[in-house]
């Protein structure tokens, strides 16, 4: 019996990945870039044990088990037996046993969180340690959810587009480790945790279908934007961070809106919270605070840490929890500052109904996956069941 455990962080493009040039290699029609959330805030954790003694593969996600029956847990799977086997086997030809998986993510599965991208990130890498294998593992990740290659590494991440058929230069590469830029911070603002209406899968191929924004987009947006990004992290140039976070988001959702029949991601309160922050910037004379919204209406905020006291302080006065809301914000400790009277009457915006955020989440950069040695981390019984 083999069984290994370990866990991967959540990722956030920065240059949103929209629309695939080839449907089963998940190949995507541009390059994207996105920073790794640390780990103690968010993270899917998987255990794999492969046994002779178990009869068939089970998985079972955040609780309840589900049907291995699945094309793209399959092709992670056979994918990485098969480099395994390249590679000259991992013993015993345990390889070939059945394998039980279970992976639990601490935070809404499939709100626009990226959780597939941890998960897949994290079953990518859980079987890559089971197996032994070595390499890249980009290719494998990615035929679970695209985005997932880039939670294979910290810090800041560009998955390059590539140009081969095959696929093999299609990489997730890091652009700087996370202690480059240890200021910035995370604030993400969790306004749903129900599914989303439209999958990014199924959404992203009616764009490709049918939005001419979405060709523009790519020929003529993402290159420059792409280039100016890596300058601006390497530079720790907030103010150009910010706008061009901003407005890849907004180009991506205005995709969303171009495709047909729409696919709408953002709704009331993400837009309303993407208007306090550019009233927020105003008032303060630069870029203080950048948002992002991935395919669901989740805000992910980006800030330097001197920012942090006054931004939460300015969510927490528009956005008020219930009174019996006990733990608005989780996440790294922080101090929460009062906003001025004056920087209140000049942003504009009046504080909404109380229970409109489900909470607040305050991170910061991390590492890529970890294996966990304890075994007391293993989410299997020695038998193989859920503990
Ligand atoms: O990896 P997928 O298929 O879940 O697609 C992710 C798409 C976005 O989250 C909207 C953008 C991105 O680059 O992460």
């Amino acid at each position: 019996m083999n069984i290994v455990t370990c866990i991967a962080p959540v990722n956030i493009a920065v240059i949103k990945y929209w629309g695939k040039r080839d449907e089963k290699l998940i190949l995507p029609l541009n390059d994207s870039i996105s920073t790794t959330l640390c780990t103690e805030q968010m993270h899917a954790k998987t255990t794999i044990m492969a046994s002779s003694e178990f009869t068939e593969d089970r998985i079972w996600l955040n609780g309840r088990e589900e049907s291995f029956d699945n094309p793209r847990l399959k092709s992670c799977l056979e994918g990485m037996r098969r480099l395994a086997q390249e590679q000259g086997g991992s013993g015993e030809g345990s390889n070939t046993w059945h394998i039980h998986v279970c992976s639990r993510n601490n935070f809404p599965t499939a709100a626009g969180l990226a959780s597939s991208a941890a998960g897949y990130a994290c079953l990518a890498y859980t079987l890559k340690e089971l197996y032994s294998v070595k390499g890249d593992i980009t290719a494998i990740a990615r035929q679970g959810s695209g985005s997932a290659c880039r939670s294979l590494h910290g810090g800041f991440v560009r998955w390059h587009k590539g140009s081969a058929a095959d696929g093999t230069d299609s990489v997730a590469k890091q652009i700087a480790p996370s202690s480059h830029w240890p200021e910035l911070r995370i604030l993400i603002l969790v306004v749903t945790n129900q599914k989303k209406l439209t999958s990014s899968t199924f959404g992203m191929q009616r764009s490709v279908e049918t939005s001419e924004l979405l060709k523009y987009r790519v020929s003529h947006c993402v290159p420059d934007r792409v280039e100016a990004m890596v300058e601006a992290i390497k530079n720790k140039d907030f103010e150009t961070f910010a706008e061009i976070t901003m407005k890849d988001s907004n180009q991506f959702h205005a995709i969303g809106l171009d495709t047909y029949p729409p696919a709408v991601y953002m709704n009331d309160v993400s837009h309303t919270i993407a208007r306090v922050v550019h009233r927020y910037n105003c008032v303060k004379g630069a870029n203080k605070v950048a948002y992002t919204f991935d395919a669901g209406p989740n805000a992910c905020l980006y800030m330097l840490e001197s920012e942090v006291p006054a931004v939460l302080g300015l969510m927490k006065h528009i956005f008020p929890p219930r009174p019996e809301h006990v733990q608005y914000v989780r996440g790294l400790k922080t101090e929460t500052q009062s906003i001025s009277q004056e920087v209140l009457s000049s942003l504009g915006v009046e504080p909404q109904q109380t229970g409109l955020l489900m909470e607040m989440i305050l991170t910061k950069l991390g590492e890529g996956p970890e294996r966990l040695t304890d075994p007391k981390d293993h989410l299997l019984t020695e038998g193989g069941l859920p503990k």
